[in-house]
């Protein structure tokens, strides 16, 4: 199999570097023949759009820029839809969870794949959900929504390196995806061509009380920080829009027979195998051209 990774940042780049059939481009797509003729060059037997506007250095970014961002997460994705679409090729797009603000109507609270975001005023959130409300009306494309990704890898963009910076911490608990784990569910729904919404994220929640207690007991028993509610955020001038905390239940990855660690064991390793790369110096920043 070959993939075409569109996104030369951060996620992109780590599938890149775990998988030995994929190309990415750095080429920046404005039209849909820009798309074909990477298609063409290429001849992928699947795509993976890992391009987007996530906002630098944080989402905030977005609510100033809303024009770049409804061009990053809406045009785009539709983009590079139709020229898939026209070539016959399968895309798989990556979504995020952050299109759902706070507890499901389900009594377990949890938000499934086939549930309408609620995405609030925020620019961001509201990008993202529009292109998944049109992309799911198209056969041959998949949408892999991903929540706050956590590597061993150190790297800006790393749920641990963002918190362990953080003076202030909110105290919140969400799904969350481990990117080991990502990285192999991604290929297994590449490989599978698969077809809908899947919510690629690992089984159990995570508070971010947990993961701060792992990385003082593993990478820096010296680490402080205070605890903040998530209003907190707003009210002390820390962010401009509230940030999405949410439960998801993955109920679509089970039914293809693809699964992920419980959030719990995996997070362990995970802090485990970041305290040793960073030891290293190893960082995944230093590999990205972005
Ligand atoms: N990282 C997260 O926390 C997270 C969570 C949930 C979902 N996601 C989603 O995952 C995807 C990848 O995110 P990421 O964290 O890897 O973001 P990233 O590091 O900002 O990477 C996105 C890449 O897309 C590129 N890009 C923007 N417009 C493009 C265009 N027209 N043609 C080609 N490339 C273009 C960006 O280039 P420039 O930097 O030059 O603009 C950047 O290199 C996004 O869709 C994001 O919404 C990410």
């Amino acid at each position: 199999m070959k993939i075409l990774i569109i996104g030369n940042g951060y996620i992109g780049n780590r599938c890149l570097s775990e998988w030995s059939d994929a190309v990415l481009s750095d080429k920046k797509i404005k039209t849909k023949e820009d798309m074909l003729v990477l298609i063409d060059e290429h001849k992928p037997d699947a795509v993976l759009n890992a391009g987007g506007v996530t906002g630098k250095p944080n989402v905030d970014w977005c609510e100033t820029h809303q024009m770049e961002t409804i061009i990053g997460n809406t045009l785009l994705p539709i983009l590079i839809a139709q020229a898939c679409q026209e070539r016959g090729v399968y895309l798989l797009h990556i979504g995020s969870g952050c299109i759902f603000y706070g507890d499901s109507p389900h009594s377990d609270k949890k938000w499934r794949e086939s549930d309408l975001g609620n995405p609030k005023e925020v620019t961001y959130s509201r990008t993202k959900w529009a292109a998944d409300l049109v992309l799911t009306t198209l056969p041959n494309v998949g949408i892999a929504r991903i929540r706050m990704p956590i590597d061993w890898l150190p790297a800006k963009r790393n749920l641990i390196d963002k918190l362990a910076a953080y003076p202030k911490i909110i105290a919140v608990e969400n799904s969350v995806t481990i990117i080991d784990d990502m990285i192999s569910v991604f290929h297994q729904l590449l490989e599978k061509k698969a077809v809908g919404i899947f919510h690629v994220t690992n089984p159990g929640t995570l508070k971010h009380r947990e993961l701060m207690a792992l990385y003082d007991e593993l990478v820096d028993p010296n680490h402080k920080n205070e605890w903040i509610t998530n209003d907190d955020l707003v009210k002390q001038g820390l962010a401009t829009k509230g940030r999405s905390n949410n439960f998801l239940a993955s109920e679509n990855l089970l039914k293809l027979g693809i699964a992920m660690r419980d959030v719990h064991v995996a997070i362990r390793d995970t802090v485990e195998k970041y305290a040793k790369a960073k030891k290293e110096g190893q960082n995944s920043d230093k590999v990205l051209s972005c």
